[in-house]
């Protein structure tokens, strides 16, 4: 057991620092085995906090070997300050001074890829959130911000390209093969926004002209092999740039724009001012490497950094509980950014699901917390789904609330009121109503309350009045520490159906004048009701279109009126969510006769929707494809009170069998039609119909006929793009056909053995198969000579994969796959605590499933309980989720 607990950070404790460092100037000189780091800072004391007498001051550090302090040019002598294993202290004697220290740091044993690292032959930093101080003695906190210079020092030969923040302003050579570069940042940014690149690297170029007319110089660096995907990166940051600008009216303002791609990285990416560094899984993309899927995530993650250049840099966050502040409005950002570039419900689509399935389990989960975190352990454990995404679905309702003009009018005060500043959602809230005249005290309970609200909805028809009223109660279940909710301000967007599927008219009783045909409804109250007037026929509501709120609405309707909402309403988010519904109405039906031992019988409702959607050529191909797409077993598992992870994947199965041999002809028809040969292109229309093919692929190789086996392996063979070939290779991997599947996947890692991220691919896909025997396919992948431990794409790929998207084998009902997982966490926690962290979660949520499971699962929690020496990260996850 650990002999001292980490201690919990409360946002209640809140206070400014006692100093200020106005300047900071670094000189790295770096070498093989390890670097110096000298730092000279110009300190001022905070007069704020200044009580009687001088503070101490009392910097952050982590892992640093101090070599030397100098205050006001003078060296200190050991007894001058104070340090610990996290702390330097000292006591100033004047109001303003300056601070110079020297540390020495070890890149290449840093294997957490905190601070600054190595990977592969570069170096290179991730500060975000609190890395800077494994670099050197800092007042590492985003609400202290300062004006950076940086000198890098390294061998020429080897590490010919030396960046980081801002412009650079001189360069020269050393004696001894060094030379040197100087970089200048104008802009005051907290640490967390420091970066550092050396390396041998290639540059890409290109330029942007801003609305002013300012040329901007725009670089990708990447190692030399993959020069040739950085295409579609670039144009991606040349379109952010452009919607940036035409959308909230901001420019960019270094006269640099890079971005770097490195191969070992913690998270997608990272937006150091002027110097984003990124997974090289979010920059590269190549048709004959990269997915369609991949290709949007390239393009999302490039805007998200982009973005965050006004929204996190220009004005930053005070302290970490505000984190949303800057992801939840960045997120936000860049979602409507592809709604623009791409098919707007598509995107829609995809992110509500992944919402649903995945934030909506943490929030009932132990680490369940609100959008701004009251407490943590450690910060790294609260870059979460809740921050990120179901932060964004908040500024998504205030953009609701608000129409376009008014969340501009608010953006604009936001970033005028606040550039240069470190500040805190409360200020955002507060621009957006100063501009606006709201009023958002209730709403703000968004950023306090954890958990999803619930929102049952009844109607009621009155013929002889022509009315009909819709009752809305809402409610919370409690979360960890918050037993009781107050009701959240709830924007329901919604219409009223004929009997033919157009709107009606919406009149309200009470209200003067008509509504239109769409309405957002603002529920307020635990309990309230609208009556609509005027109505010839008894309408049928269309209720939360596009997913106005983050919340589990709950209405009455029967499989009819789903069938008839997806055949006929005309929001096209609602006609996907109906047939959601309806499949997942039906498929839990069908789990409760399957654990009760009766045969299993299709509705053919289901089949009539799918039929009737797959012969709809007016629809989107990529709207038919996400209509035709069964829930997850994930959203299964979230929706159930406890999951039969057994029944819930054999009626999966059996309804997917089902749908396939029923639909067989049609479905050929569709993939006949679309299996083209035209050369690849990365865009919507393109999208759209690799997506609707490769799900009907998909659907076909199900029947396990000839004639699907062999189109299965000629798009294998013949794909002149990593979508298709892909999407035939899992068709394959999922069939019983081994023979052939072998031979794939022995064809696949042999074309493909060099390039990393595409065998990121070939590892996830055999991590996420169902078949039996999943775990030991796993375990004899790991010897594999292109994985490694050390590696987080890897080990998302392989580890990740396996017990977030392979349920069945994860779950085997011996634990075994628990203890695999237990056994990896153990291992990472010693090299990455951040990944180590991650990979909690599916043990973390234990009480979803069966006594015997939970005892199973708590047991591993235990043992990793018992490690001595844990991380604080794993810690908290394990500490949280036994309680
Ligand atoms: N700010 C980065 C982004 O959202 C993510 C940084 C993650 N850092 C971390 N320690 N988890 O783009
Ligand atoms: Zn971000």
């Amino acid at each position: 057991m650990r002999t001292e607990q980490p201690k919990t950070i409360h946002l209640k404790d809140y206070r400014e620092p006692d100093y200020w460092i106005d300047e900071t100037h670094l000189t790295f000189e770096l070498f093989d085995d390890h670097a110096l780091v000298h730092s000279r800072m110009s300190i001022r004391v905070n007069p704020g906090e200044a009580g009687d007498g001088r503070p101490d001051l009392v910097l952050d550090g982590q892992n640093l070997e101090l070599m030397s302090v100098e205050l006001d040019d003078k060296r200190l002598a050991s007894g001058d300050f104070q340090f610990d294993e996290n702390t330097l202290s000292l006591k100033p004697e004047r109001d303003t001074f300056e601070l110079a220290i020297t540390t020495r740091i070890k890149p290449r044993e840093n294997t957490a890829l905190e601070g600054l690292y190595q990977s592969g032959s570069m170096f290179c930093t991730q500060c975000e959130a609190e890395g800077f101080r494994k670099i050197t003695y800092y007042l590492d906190r985003p609400d202290v911000m300062s004006r950076f210079t940086t000198t890098v020092i390294a061998d020429k030969g080897d590490y010919p390209v030396l960046l980081s923040n801002g412009n650079p302003i001189a360069r020269g050579d050393h004696d001894g093969g060094r030379h040197w570069v100087t970089w200048e940042d104008p802009f005051p940014k907290p640490a967390y926004l420091f970066a550092l690149v050396a390396g041998d690297l290639c540059l890409i170029q290109d330029s942007f002209t801003t609305m002013s007319g300012r040329t901007i110089d725009l670089r990708i660096y990447v190692e030399p092999d993959n020069r040739e995907q950085c295409g579609h990166a670039m144009d991606s940051l040349k379109r952010s740039m452009r919607w940036d600008e035409e959308v909230y009216g901001r420019e960019y303002d270094l006269d640099i724009f890079m971005i770097v791609a490195v191969n070992d990285f913690n998270m997608g990416a990272m937006e150091n001012k002027g110097l984003n560094v990124f997974n090289s899984s979010c920059v590269l993309a190549h048709p004959e490497t990269a997915t369609d899927a991949a290709f949007q995530r390239v393009e999302a993650v490039v805007a998200h950094e982009y973005f965050h250049n006004w929204s996190g840099n220009r004005v930053t966050c005070r302290d970490w509980f505000q984190l949303s502040l800057k992801e939840g409005f960045t997120v936000f950002r860049d979602a409507e950014f592809s709604a623009d570039m791409n098919s707007a419900t598509v995107k829609r689509i995809e992110d509500v699901s992944f919402l649903r399935a995945n934030q909506f389990a943490e929030d009932a989960g132990p680490m369940a917390h609100p959008v701004r975190p009251d407490s943590f352990i450690e910060i790294s454990n609260f870059y979460t789904l809740t921050v990120y995404e179901k932060g964004a679905e908040v500024v998504r309702m205030l953009h609701t609330l608000l129409g376009p003009e008014g969340f501009r009018k608010g953006t604009d005060l936001y970033f005028d009121r606040h550039d240069g500043q470190a500040v805190t959602c409360d200020d955002f809230i507060k621009a957006l109503e100063d501009a606006n005249g709201a009023d958002f005290t209730q709403f703000k309970r968004w950023y306090s309350q954890a958990g999803t609200p619930r929102l049952n909805a009844e109607g009621r028809w009155d013929a002889a009045t022509g009315t009909f009223s819709l009752l809305f109660r809402q409610s919370c279940p409690p979360t960890p520490g918050q037993s009781e909710k107050l009701p959240f301000v709830i924007p329901v967007r919604m219409a009223l159906l004929d009997g033919e599927g157009n709107e009606m008219p919406l009149r309200l009783a009470g209200e003067d004048g008509e509504r239109g045909s769409e309405t957002v409804l603002s529920i307020t109250e635990a309990e309230q009701l609208f009556t609509f007037t005027d109505l010839s026929e008894e309408p049928l509501p269309s209720l939360l279109r596009g997913f106005s709120a983050p919340v589990k609405l709950i209405y009455p309707y029967h499989r009819d009126d789903r069938v008839f909402l997806a055949k006929n309403d005309p929001d096209g988010f609602n006609r996907w969510e109906a047939a959601q519904s309806l499949a997942v109405d039906v498929l839990q039906g069908l789990v409760e006769i399957h654990v009760a031992g009766r045969p299993l019988m299709m509705d053919q409702r289901l089949i009539d929707v799918y039929r009737t959607v797959l012969g709809d050529d007016s629809l989107d191909p990529a709207m038919v494809a996400e209509i035709i797409r069964l829930p997850s077993e994930a959203y299964l598992v979230e929706l159930a009170e406890q999951a039969d992870i057994d029944a819930i994947h054999i009626v999966r199965d059996w309804v997917r069998h089902t749908l396939a041999v029923t639909l067989e002809e049609q479905l050929w028809s569709i993939y006949r039609r679309l299996d083209e040969r035209i050369p690849y292109s990365a865009e919507a229309v393109q999208f759209a119909r690799r997506s609707l093919k490769n799900t009907v692929l998909g659907y076909l190789m199900l029947t396990e006929s000839q004639d699907a086996l062999s189109a299965c392996v000629r798009q294998f063979v013949e794909a002149n793009n990593m979508t298709d070939r892909q999407a035939a290779l899992v068709a394959l991997v999922n069939s019983p056909f081994d023979d052939q599947k072998r031979a794939a996947l022995t064809e696949f890692a042999e074309r493909w053995k060099d390039y990393p991220l595409v065998m990121d691919q070939w590892f996830s896909i055999q991590a996420s198969a169902a078949q039996p025997g999943g775990l030991e396919r796993v375990q004899e992948l790991m010897e594999h000579p292109a994985f490694t431990l050390r590696n987080p794409n890897k080990v998302r790929s392989l580890i990740g994969a396996f017990a977030s998207q392979n349920l069945i084998n994860f779950h085997r009902s011996d634990g075994e796959g628990y203890r695999f997982l237990a056994d990896q966490i153990l291992l990472l926690d010693g090299t990455n605590p951040q990944i180590a962290s991650r990979l909690m979660t599916p043990l973390s949520r234990w009480r979803k499933y069966d006594p015997a499971r939970q005892n199973l699962m708590k047991r591993e929690l235990s043992r990793i309980m018992g490690k001595p020496e844990l991380s604080p990260d794993v810690f908290e996850v394990v500490s949280k989720s036994l309680a």
